[in-house]
Protein backbone atom coordinates (compact mmCIF):
# COMPACT_ATOMS: atom_id res chain seq x y z
CA UNK A 1 0.00 0.00 0.00
CA UNK A 2 1.00 3.49 -1.32
CA UNK A 3 0.75 6.59 0.78
CA UNK A 4 1.08 9.86 -1.72
CA UNK A 5 0.33 13.75 -0.80
CA UNK A 6 0.73 15.65 -3.82
CA UNK A 7 -1.89 15.28 -6.92
CA UNK A 8 0.71 15.19 -9.19
CA UNK A 9 2.02 12.03 -7.68
CA UNK A 10 -1.43 10.68 -7.11
CA UNK A 11 -2.81 11.31 -10.88
CA UNK A 12 0.48 9.74 -12.20
CA UNK A 13 -0.40 6.28 -10.41
CA UNK A 14 -4.12 6.28 -10.89
CA UNK A 15 -3.03 7.02 -14.77
CA UNK A 16 -1.57 3.65 -14.74
CA UNK A 17 -4.86 1.67 -12.94
CA UNK A 18 -7.10 3.19 -15.72
CA UNK A 19 -4.93 2.18 -18.55
CA UNK A 20 -5.58 -1.24 -16.71
CA UNK A 21 -9.07 -1.20 -16.63
CA UNK A 22 -9.61 -0.80 -13.12
CA UNK A 23 -12.30 0.68 -11.14
CA UNK A 24 -11.71 3.23 -8.49
CA UNK A 25 -13.63 3.44 -5.15
CA UNK A 26 -12.81 6.11 -2.75
CA UNK A 27 -13.71 6.38 1.17
CA UNK A 28 -13.51 9.75 1.94
CA UNK A 29 -12.25 10.40 5.82
CA UNK A 30 -10.22 12.58 8.51
CA UNK A 31 -8.05 9.98 9.39
CA UNK A 32 -8.34 8.32 13.38
CA UNK A 33 -9.67 5.33 11.66
CA UNK A 34 -11.71 2.84 12.96
CA UNK A 35 -13.99 -0.29 12.32
CA UNK A 36 -16.44 2.08 10.92
CA UNK A 37 -14.08 3.70 8.50
CA UNK A 38 -12.65 0.08 7.82
CA UNK A 39 -16.05 -1.50 6.92
CA UNK A 40 -16.34 1.72 4.56
CA UNK A 41 -12.88 0.88 3.05
CA UNK A 42 -14.10 -3.20 2.57
CA UNK A 43 -16.89 -2.19 1.19
CA UNK A 44 -15.46 -0.18 -1.48
CA UNK A 45 -13.36 -2.97 -2.25
CA UNK A 46 -16.27 -5.14 -3.01
CA UNK A 47 -17.72 -2.75 -5.50
CA UNK A 48 -14.30 -1.57 -7.03
CA UNK A 49 -11.14 -2.82 -8.30
CA UNK A 50 -8.70 -0.64 -6.37
CA UNK A 51 -9.29 1.64 -3.35
CA UNK A 52 -8.14 4.85 -2.47
CA UNK A 53 -8.83 6.26 1.13
CA UNK A 54 -8.13 9.88 1.46
CA UNK A 55 -7.28 11.51 5.00
CA UNK A 56 -7.83 15.25 5.24
CA UNK A 57 -8.83 16.79 8.13
CA UNK A 58 -10.67 19.34 6.54
CA UNK A 59 -10.94 23.40 7.68
CA UNK A 60 -13.59 24.23 5.46
CA UNK A 61 -16.20 22.56 7.57
CA UNK A 62 -14.96 23.26 11.10
CA UNK A 63 -16.48 26.41 12.75
CA UNK A 64 -14.36 28.89 14.78
CA UNK A 65 -15.24 27.09 17.85
CA UNK A 66 -14.59 24.09 16.46
CA UNK A 67 -12.37 21.31 17.40
CA UNK A 68 -9.98 21.66 14.06
CA UNK A 69 -6.65 22.29 16.46
CA UNK A 70 -7.21 19.22 18.25
CA UNK A 71 -8.79 16.57 16.16
CA UNK A 72 -6.54 13.34 16.56
CA UNK A 73 -3.93 12.93 13.75
CA UNK A 74 -3.10 9.57 13.50
CA UNK A 75 -1.41 8.67 9.99
CA UNK A 76 1.29 5.94 10.65
CA UNK A 77 -1.62 3.49 12.82
CA UNK A 78 -4.18 4.71 10.03
CA UNK A 79 -2.10 3.22 7.73
CA UNK A 80 -1.22 0.17 9.50
CA UNK A 81 -5.75 -0.04 9.52
CA UNK A 82 -5.81 0.20 5.15
CA UNK A 83 -3.08 -1.91 4.63
CA UNK A 84 -4.88 -4.58 6.98
CA UNK A 85 -7.97 -3.99 5.39
CA UNK A 86 -6.71 -4.27 1.62
CA UNK A 87 -6.98 -0.57 0.88
CA UNK A 88 -4.45 -0.01 -2.08
CA UNK A 89 -3.74 4.14 -1.78
CA UNK A 90 -3.94 6.16 0.77
CA UNK A 91 -4.07 10.27 -0.35
CA UNK A 92 -2.63 12.60 2.37
CA UNK A 93 -2.75 16.15 0.83
CA UNK A 94 -1.81 18.93 2.77
CA UNK A 95 -4.56 21.85 3.05
CA UNK A 96 -2.15 24.00 -0.08
CA UNK A 97 -2.86 21.17 -2.32
CA UNK A 98 -6.43 21.15 -1.75
CA UNK A 99 -7.20 24.37 -1.62
CA UNK A 100 -3.98 26.16 -3.46
CA UNK A 101 -5.72 30.13 -3.35
CA UNK A 102 -6.66 29.59 0.32
CA UNK A 103 -9.76 28.61 1.85
CA UNK A 104 -11.51 32.25 1.38
CA UNK A 105 -10.82 32.01 -2.41
CA UNK A 106 -12.23 28.86 -2.69
CA UNK A 107 -15.08 28.46 -5.01
CA UNK A 108 -17.27 26.83 -2.91
CA UNK A 109 -20.92 23.96 -3.47
CA UNK A 110 -24.01 24.86 -1.53
CA UNK A 111 -26.67 21.99 -1.36
CA UNK A 112 -29.90 23.50 -0.73
CA UNK A 113 -32.50 22.09 1.48
CA UNK A 114 -31.01 18.93 2.50
CA UNK A 115 -28.51 21.37 3.99
CA UNK A 116 -30.93 23.34 5.96
CA UNK A 117 -32.02 21.72 9.50
CA UNK A 118 -30.38 19.47 12.27
CA UNK A 119 -26.47 19.67 11.89
CA UNK A 120 -26.89 22.40 9.05
CA UNK A 121 -28.56 24.49 11.43
CA UNK A 122 -26.14 24.22 14.22
CA UNK A 123 -22.88 23.99 12.15
CA UNK A 124 -23.58 27.35 10.24
CA UNK A 125 -21.33 26.49 6.49
CA UNK A 126 -20.25 23.22 7.72
CA UNK A 127 -21.76 21.33 5.07
CA UNK A 128 -21.12 23.75 2.60
CA UNK A 129 -17.48 22.76 3.67
CA UNK A 130 -18.30 18.97 3.15
CA UNK A 131 -19.96 19.60 -0.60
CA UNK A 132 -16.92 21.40 -1.43
CA UNK A 133 -14.51 19.19 -0.12
CA UNK A 134 -15.89 15.73 -1.59
CA UNK A 135 -16.43 17.57 -4.73
CA UNK A 136 -12.48 18.82 -4.92
CA UNK A 137 -11.49 14.92 -4.02
CA UNK A 138 -14.24 13.57 -6.39
CA UNK A 139 -12.18 15.79 -9.66
CA UNK A 140 -8.87 14.86 -8.03
CA UNK A 141 -9.11 11.03 -7.70
CA UNK A 142 -12.36 10.64 -10.61
CA UNK A 143 -13.71 7.32 -8.73
CA UNK A 144 -16.59 5.35 -10.21
CA UNK A 145 -17.77 4.59 -6.70
CA UNK A 146 -17.27 6.48 -3.35
CA UNK A 147 -18.66 5.26 0.07
CA UNK A 148 -19.90 7.47 3.07
CA UNK A 149 -21.21 5.59 6.14
CA UNK A 150 -25.11 6.26 7.22
CA UNK A 151 -23.37 7.41 10.72
CA UNK A 152 -23.17 11.49 9.23
CA UNK A 153 -26.99 10.56 7.59
CA UNK A 154 -27.52 14.19 6.43
CA UNK A 155 -23.96 14.37 4.94
CA UNK A 156 -25.06 11.27 3.57
CA UNK A 157 -28.04 12.92 1.55
CA UNK A 158 -26.14 16.27 1.44
CA UNK A 159 -23.28 14.52 -0.85
CA UNK A 160 -26.03 12.06 -2.77
CA UNK A 161 -28.04 15.17 -3.74
CA UNK A 162 -24.71 17.01 -4.92
CA UNK A 163 -23.67 14.16 -7.24
CA UNK A 164 -27.20 14.00 -8.82
CA UNK A 165 -27.27 17.54 -8.96
CA UNK A 166 -23.78 18.36 -10.80
CA UNK A 167 -24.17 15.16 -12.88
CA UNK A 168 -21.13 13.70 -10.92
CA UNK A 169 -20.18 9.93 -12.70
CA UNK A 170 -19.71 9.02 -9.32
CA UNK A 171 -21.84 5.92 -7.74
CA UNK A 172 -22.08 7.00 -4.42
CA UNK A 173 -22.67 4.04 -1.96
CA UNK A 174 -23.81 4.04 2.02
CA UNK A 175 -22.54 1.82 4.18
CA UNK A 176 -24.49 0.92 7.86
CA UNK A 177 -23.11 2.09 11.37
CA UNK A 178 -20.74 0.33 13.21
CA UNK A 179 -21.59 0.40 16.46
CA UNK A 180 -19.28 -0.46 20.04
CA UNK A 181 -21.06 -3.40 21.71
CA UNK A 182 -23.09 -1.14 23.81
CA UNK A 183 -24.41 0.33 21.17
CA UNK A 184 -22.65 3.66 20.73
CA UNK A 185 -21.78 4.52 17.55
CA UNK A 186 -17.88 4.54 16.63
CA UNK A 187 -16.60 8.11 16.38
CA UNK A 188 -13.33 9.41 16.61
CA UNK A 189 -14.66 12.00 18.61
CA UNK A 190 -15.39 9.31 21.35
CA UNK A 191 -11.63 9.75 22.12
CA UNK A 192 -12.21 13.13 23.63
CA UNK A 193 -15.23 11.19 26.37
CA UNK A 194 -13.93 11.10 29.81
CA UNK A 195 -14.06 7.54 31.63
CA UNK A 196 -17.75 8.78 33.07
CA UNK A 197 -19.31 10.26 30.15
CA UNK A 198 -17.69 7.01 28.24
CA UNK A 199 -20.84 5.26 30.59
CA UNK A 200 -23.36 7.55 29.71
CA UNK A 201 -22.85 7.59 25.94
CA UNK A 202 -24.77 4.22 24.57
CA UNK A 203 -27.96 5.89 25.96
CA UNK A 204 -28.49 7.88 23.20
CA UNK A 205 -28.52 4.77 20.95
CA UNK A 206 -30.90 3.46 23.48
CA UNK A 207 -33.26 6.00 23.41
CA UNK A 208 -32.63 6.05 19.27
CA UNK A 209 -34.13 2.26 19.56
CA UNK A 210 -37.28 2.82 21.84
CA UNK A 211 -38.41 5.53 20.36
CA UNK A 212 -37.90 4.26 16.42
CA UNK A 213 -39.70 1.29 18.25
CA UNK A 214 -42.43 3.08 19.19
CA UNK A 215 -42.77 4.68 15.19
CA UNK A 216 -42.94 0.54 14.25
CA UNK A 217 -45.84 0.00 16.49
CA UNK A 218 -48.04 2.54 14.74
CA UNK A 219 -46.97 5.79 17.30
CA UNK A 220 -46.85 9.24 14.90
CA UNK A 221 -47.18 12.11 17.34
CA UNK A 222 -43.28 12.67 16.56
CA UNK A 223 -43.60 16.08 18.11
CA UNK A 224 -44.02 14.46 21.85
CA UNK A 225 -41.86 11.52 20.87
CA UNK A 226 -38.99 13.81 20.11
CA UNK A 227 -39.83 15.80 22.95
CA UNK A 228 -39.97 13.42 25.24
CA UNK A 229 -36.69 11.58 24.07
CA UNK A 230 -34.78 14.98 24.55
CA UNK A 231 -35.69 15.05 28.21
CA UNK A 232 -34.52 11.69 28.70
CA UNK A 233 -31.14 12.95 27.22
CA UNK A 234 -31.13 15.63 29.32
CA UNK A 235 -31.82 13.89 32.32
CA UNK A 236 -29.19 11.36 31.78
CA UNK A 237 -26.31 14.58 31.68
CA UNK A 238 -26.21 15.06 27.84
CA UNK A 239 -26.72 18.92 26.21
CA UNK A 240 -29.31 18.81 23.51
CA UNK A 241 -28.69 20.13 20.73
CA UNK A 242 -31.66 18.29 18.58
CA UNK A 243 -33.53 15.48 18.66
CA UNK A 244 -35.69 15.16 15.25
CA UNK A 245 -37.81 12.90 13.52
CA UNK A 246 -37.56 13.40 9.53
CA UNK A 247 -38.81 11.94 6.42
CA UNK A 248 -35.80 10.23 5.39
CA UNK A 249 -35.69 11.22 2.10
CA UNK A 250 -36.04 15.06 2.32
CA UNK A 251 -34.93 15.29 5.86
CA UNK A 252 -37.63 17.97 6.19
CA UNK A 253 -39.96 17.12 9.36
CA UNK A 254 -41.83 13.79 8.97
CA UNK A 255 -45.26 13.76 8.49
CA UNK A 256 -47.74 11.66 10.37
CA UNK A 257 -48.30 9.51 7.11
CA UNK A 258 -44.29 9.45 6.21
CA UNK A 259 -43.61 5.61 6.14
CA UNK A 260 -39.82 6.06 6.28
CA UNK A 261 -38.74 8.05 8.79
CA UNK A 262 -35.37 8.98 10.58
CA UNK A 263 -34.34 9.65 14.23
CA UNK A 264 -31.38 12.17 14.14
CA UNK A 265 -29.68 13.31 16.78
CA UNK A 266 -27.07 15.54 18.38
CA UNK A 267 -26.13 16.33 22.34
CA UNK A 268 -22.92 17.19 24.03
CA UNK A 269 -21.23 14.94 27.00
CA UNK A 270 -19.11 17.57 28.44
CA UNK A 271 -17.61 19.50 25.54
CA UNK A 272 -17.75 16.55 22.94
CA UNK A 273 -20.52 17.16 20.41
CA UNK A 274 -22.28 13.47 19.06
CA UNK A 275 -24.31 12.57 16.74
CA UNK A 276 -26.08 9.25 15.61
CA UNK A 277 -29.59 8.57 13.98
CA UNK A 278 -31.81 5.38 13.40
CA UNK A 279 -34.35 4.96 10.49
CA UNK A 280 -37.58 2.99 10.47
CA UNK A 281 -39.64 1.67 7.83
CA UNK A 282 -43.62 1.55 8.91
P1 LIG B 1 -14.99 11.20 9.07
O1 LIG B 1 -15.73 11.68 10.26
O2 LIG B 1 -13.56 10.77 9.21
O3 LIG B 1 -15.80 10.01 8.46
C1 LIG B 1 -15.40 9.43 7.25
C2 LIG B 1 -16.49 8.47 6.80
O4 LIG B 1 -16.64 7.44 7.78
C3 LIG B 1 -17.86 9.15 6.66
O5 LIG B 1 -18.50 8.67 5.49
C4 LIG B 1 -18.57 8.71 7.92
O6 LIG B 1 -19.99 8.68 7.79
C5 LIG B 1 -18.01 7.31 8.10
N1 LIG B 1 -18.16 6.84 9.48
C6 LIG B 1 -17.74 7.45 10.61
N2 LIG B 1 -18.11 6.72 11.70
C7 LIG B 1 -18.76 5.63 11.23
C8 LIG B 1 -19.38 4.50 11.85
N3 LIG B 1 -19.40 4.35 13.18
N4 LIG B 1 -19.95 3.56 11.06
C9 LIG B 1 -19.95 3.72 9.70
N5 LIG B 1 -19.37 4.75 9.06
C10 LIG B 1 -18.79 5.69 9.82
O7 LIG B 1 -17.25 12.41 7.53
C11 LIG B 1 -16.13 12.89 7.39
O8 LIG B 1 -14.99 12.33 7.93
C12 LIG B 1 -15.88 14.16 6.58
O9 LIG B 1 -16.99 14.99 6.69
C13 LIG B 1 -15.56 13.87 5.08
C14 LIG B 1 -16.72 13.17 4.37
C15 LIG B 1 -14.27 13.05 4.96
C16 LIG B 1 -15.33 15.23 4.36
O10 LIG B 1 -14.30 15.94 4.95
Amino acid sequence: MRTVHSLKELRAILRGYRQQQKTVGLVPTMGNLHEGHISLVRKAAEAADIVVTSIFVNPMQFGANEDLDTYPRTLIEDQDKLSAAGNTLVFAPSAEEVYPDGLARHTRIVVPEVSDGHCGASRPGHFEGVATVVSVLFNMIQPDFAVFGEKDFQQLAVIRKMTRDLMMPVEVIGAPTVREKDGLAKSSRNTYLSEEERKIAPIIFRILEAVAAKIADGHNDFQVLAQEAGDSLREAGLRLDYFNIANSHTLKPAAPEDRDVTLLVAAFLGTTRLIDNVSVTR
